[in-house]
């Protein structure tokens, strides 16, 4: 059973003082010049953090930022994230740079109650990639409460996230973990019907197994991007030069037949815009699915698509929603994509969206939309995994019997 943060006495016993609670966050997120471009994951872990605080509790935090191959790396800091998020708390916050060292483990045992304490990142030590049992003790001196709340990274089998629970009596989930697992577990496990699933981006290879899965529970399942081409050629439609992987063709058309099977619905776009030639070629064009000429890419559905899938989206109850429907960074070709924004929203669904591209999309659509939405996960790779219906290795340590 996974236990609640709400559940959890962050007093010491025999005085008025807080206990030191160690939070796994996800501060994996974009930095440009030594400054957070994007703040939604540090956003996100502040309720946690907030209700830690309310308790009395004093918080160490730890992440890891990249992938920079187990040695320190400036460009892998996690101060920008330190610095974006005493901000964003308005309120100053330790930083030690080292996440293991004695020095380290020392501010934490000497935490105030109300103060936070940030580790540096966790991966400029290869132990924490390797789940190595030393590192995980080490790391799990820091406090006598462990929260895991770092969804995105639930998918890794690694120190800070597995290997350390062992080290703790009481562990639990935060609160972006627990609406999390509302949304992308609970909720789909048990969803209004019908319940469509819109899956595009560019490749198929890491979103079979969601098709797969959603064959036995949605009603509708759209498929858009570049993967809508993989899907025609399966259907012997000629897509001229646009983006394909031709040796997933025959994948498709296995899920094709599945669905017909299984009674999902497989919808694709029947139209499309794009370009002559080549990409930014400026010469845009719109053509049927089945009549797209010799020299197109497509890069955007059509209208016809967008409103047949508009019209799929008002008459579903939740929608969960994957990948952009075509190549959305470009302005041109970002219609199709904002034009499903608009249709999600205005009909009240519950709507649940994952994936960095798709909520970059919306967010730069229109950034004040995203909070429309009933759900916008923080997790990419693990968004996936859950919803392949694959357990995820960190969150089945932070079970307790
Ligand atoms: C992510 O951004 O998907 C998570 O932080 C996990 O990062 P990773 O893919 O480097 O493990």
């Amino acid at each position: 059973m996974l236990r609640k943060i709400s559940t959890i006495d962050f007093k010491s016993s025999n005085t008025t003082s807080g206990k030191t609670v160690l939070i796994r966050v996800d501060y994996n997120v974009p930095v440009e010049n030594e400054l957070v471009t994007d703040e939604y994951r540090i956003l996100k872990s502040i309720p946690t953090i907030k209700y830690c605080l309310d308790q009395g509790a004093k918080i160490v935090l730890m992440s890891h930022m990249g992938r920079p191959k187990g040695k320190f790396d400036s460009k892998y800091s996690l101060i920008p994230a330190g610095e974006k998020l005493a901000e964003l708390l308005e309120m100053p916050i330790k930083f030690s740079e080292d996440c293991i060292s004695e020095d380290a483990i020392d501010v934490s045992k000497n935490l105030k109650d109300g103060e936070i304490h940030l580790l540096e990142n966790l991966r400029f030590y290869n132990e924490e990639t390797e789940n190595n049992s030393d590192f995980a003790s080490q790391l799990a001196k820091h406090g006598s409460i462990y929260i895991n709340d770092a969804f995105g990274t639930a998918h890794r089998d690694h120190a800070s996230n597995c290997g350390i629970t062992k080290h703790f009596a009481t562990k639990g989930m935060g609160l972006l973990m627990e609406q999390e697992m509302k949304f992308l577990s609970e909720k789909l496990s048990n969803p209004l019907k019908p319940l469509s699933l819109i899956i595009a981006g560019s490749k198929i290879d890491t979103k079979i197994s969601v098709i797969e899965n959603f064959l036995n529970i949605a009603d509708n399942i759209i498929i858009g991007g570049a993967m809508a081409n993989t899907f025609l050629l399966a259907m012997n439609y000629k897509i001229g030069i646009s983006l394909a992987e031709k040796d997933k063709v025959n994948v498709a058309k296995k899920l094709l037949i599945e669905s017909s099977k299984r009674g999902a619905n497989i919808i694709l776009p029947i139209d499309f815009l794009g370009e002559i030639n080549s990409f930014g070629s400026g010469n845009i064009i719109a053509a049927d699915a089945k009549d797209i000429p010799d020299n197109m890419i497509c890069e955007d559905i059509g209208e016809k698509s967008i409103s047949m899938f508009s019209d799929i989206i008002s008459s579903s109850q939740t929608l969960l929603w994957n990948g952009t429907l075509g190549v959305a960074e470009n302005p041109n070709f970002a219609v199709g994509t904002n034009r499903i924004v608009d249709a999600i929203i205005e009909n009240q669904l519950t709507s649940i969206v994952g994936g960095g591209d798709t909520v970059a999309a919306i967010r730069n659509y229109n950034d004040s939309l995203i909070e429309e939405f009933s759900h916008v996960s923080t997790g990419g790779g693990s968004c996936l995994e859950m919803l392949s219906g694959k357990k995820l290795p960190a969150l089945e340590m932070l079970k307790n019997e």
